[in-house]
């Protein structure tokens, strides 16, 4: 496992998808957690990948099709906010948000804290009871710490008999290292 905000996210999907499972990678960027998710749900599951950037959707699809995953895809060239148009409450297993923007693409088009925070909000809401949201939450330099202490404030704010937050810090790395966020939705 690498030990940094994706290897542990990935390392806790690993842990929670089942195969045959619904899964969301709400931002899908260069597709490496869609095809994790792919993986993970197998031949008989499902993964909805959003991204507002075509250049993503595109390398995403490049990437599933190499490895062999694109049938277990649907790739959605729309916002993250849009998330409850494209799935029923209550179905999804997991869901994956990778905050920040596209490595290597346009340095001006980041996730956004009022589209991330709509995207979170509703994503709990089609979470299958006992099932996962994984955060990865970038901050700091041109990312600036809004996003991130909006989300910290809403996830804060949830009624803890219906969700359980975990906040993942790294005490001594130095700089604005992207750290995990999880939240698991509990029995009523
Ligand atoms: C850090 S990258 C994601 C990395 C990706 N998960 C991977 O495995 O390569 C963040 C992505 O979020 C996308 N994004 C930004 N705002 C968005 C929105 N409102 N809805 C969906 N995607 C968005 C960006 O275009 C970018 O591709």
């Amino acid at each position: 496992m690498q030990w940094n905000a994706v290897g542990l996210v990935h390392e806790v999907l690993r842990r929670s998808v089942q195969p045959g499972a619904c899964c969301i990678d709400a931002t899908a960027g260069r597709g490496r957690d869609t095809a994790l998710l792919c993986r993970l749900v197998g031949a008989q599951g499902r993964v909805l990948a959003f991204d507002i950037q075509p250049e993503a959707i595109a390398q995403t699809q490049a990437l599933l099709e190499r490895e062999g995953l694109a049938a277990r895809a649907q790739l959605i060239w729309d916002s993250h906010a849009n998330i409850a148009r494209y799935a029923a409450p209550e179905s999804v297993q997991s869901i994956v948000f990778n905050f920040g923007r596209l490595p290597g693409g346009d340095p001006h088009i980041m996730t956004q804290p009022e589209s991330s925070l709509a995207a979170v909000e509703a994503g709990l809401q089609l979470l299958l009871t006992g099932g996962l949201m994984a955060l990865a939450l970038y901050y700091g330099g041109e990312n600036g710490t809004a996003e991130r202490d909006a989300l910290l404030a809403y996830l804060s704010g949830l009624d803890s008999r219906r969700f359980t937050v975990l906040r993942c810090d790294w005490l001594n790395r130095t700089g604005d290292p992207p750290f995990p966020v999880f939240v698991r939705k509990e029995p009523l």
